[in-house]
């Protein structure tokens, strides 16, 4: 993902005007790291299949790097999680203002599709893209879940119900970005909706782990503020830790079978970037 960094840092938003901090503002969040899970699933495959689209889908790549970061942002703003701690840095809310925090949100989920659009691909693959990204990550996607995640706070939902929480929040998102790099790539009708498939249960197994995560580490190891979850339908609260490390273990061995379904050049991409998830869980509950 070295290619990916170097692109990300080369392509912060450049604003100029009077404002003492916007354009700083603007890319911090994006600039102080994270796992990257994203954009490496949608390169991996590329690479996989394309090598030569490689540099063409980094700009989609950052795309979908900086709509997640946008719904982090907001997703730590006093009015939804309220969190002070994010990729090991102060949130921007907390460094600058709730205007700003709110703003630079606004700002990276608009740059996504700006990216796309200005993405060297054929036209009607960067519709396509657009298309995915806009279907999986807002009203009927991410925005859906966030929905129901901060609404039913403090009300425990049914076991069906947080997946269906956890799967608009989460998984479509992670299932977008393997479809987005099927799609960049020209894979057939019935090998996307494979791969999108096989994205919402890793994308579940993602967002146990991360509820496991509020529970087991400290700010510091998570770089981000956790044990923050007493109020919210993560699986942790409605199943326990031990259930949860169950489901998540099953999941995995789902996840782990299903990638013999795959070409070989898919499968390899996959076991790429999806193998240390399927892992840690089988070492946590040994
Ligand atoms: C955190 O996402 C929010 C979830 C959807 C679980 P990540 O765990 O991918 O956060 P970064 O990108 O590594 O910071
Ligand atoms: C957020 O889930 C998922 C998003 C869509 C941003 P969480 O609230 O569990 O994410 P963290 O734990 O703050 O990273
Ligand atoms: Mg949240
Ligand atoms: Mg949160
Ligand atoms: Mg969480």
């Amino acid at each position: 993902m070295q290619r990916f960094e170097a692109y990300l840092k080369s392509h912060l938003l450049q604003v100029s005007s009077f404002h003492p901090c916007y354009e700083s503002s603007l890319g911090e969040m994006l600039d102080a790291g994270g796992k990257r899970f994203r954009p490496q699933l949608l390169l991996d495959l590329v690479e996989a299949h394309e090598p030569l689209l490689y540099n063409s889908a980094l700009s989609v790549a950052l795309a979908i790097e900086a709509f997640h970061t946008y719904s982090l942002i907001h997703d730590d703003l006093p009015a939804m999680d309220n969190a002070s701690l994010r990729r090991g840095k102060e949130t921007l809310h907390i460094r600058y203002d709730e205007a700003t925090a709110i703003l630079v949100g606004d700002a990276l989920n608009t740059e996504a599709f700006l990216l796309i659009a200005r993405s060297p691909l054929r036209s009607d693959i960067r519709i396509e893209l657009v298309e995915i990204l806009a279907s999986n990550g807002g009203a009927s996607g991410m925005v859906l879940g966030q929905a129901l995640d901060c609404y039913f706070e403090n009300q425990t939902l049914l076991v069906e119900q947080v997946e269906f929480l956890h799967q608009n929040k989460t998984a479509k998102l992670i299932a977008a970005s393997l479809k987005m790099g099927a799609v960049i790539v020209d894979l057939e009708q019935g090998e996307q909706d494979k791969l999108y498939t096989f994205g919402l249960d890793l994308g579940l197994l993602f967002q146990i782990q991360d509820d496991i995560i509020d529970v087991t580490q400290s700010d510091d190891e998570a770089g981000k503020t956790t044990s923050n979850d007493e109020a919210k339908n993560s699986f942790v609260t409605i199943l326990g830790l031990e259930k949860s490390v169950n489901y998540a273990n099953d999941l995995a061995l789902k996840l782990e079978q299903n990638l013999n379904s795959f070409d070989v050049n898919t499968k390899q991409a996959l076991q790429k970037s999806v193998a240390h998830y399927l892992w840690r869980h089988k070492q946590k509950s040994n």
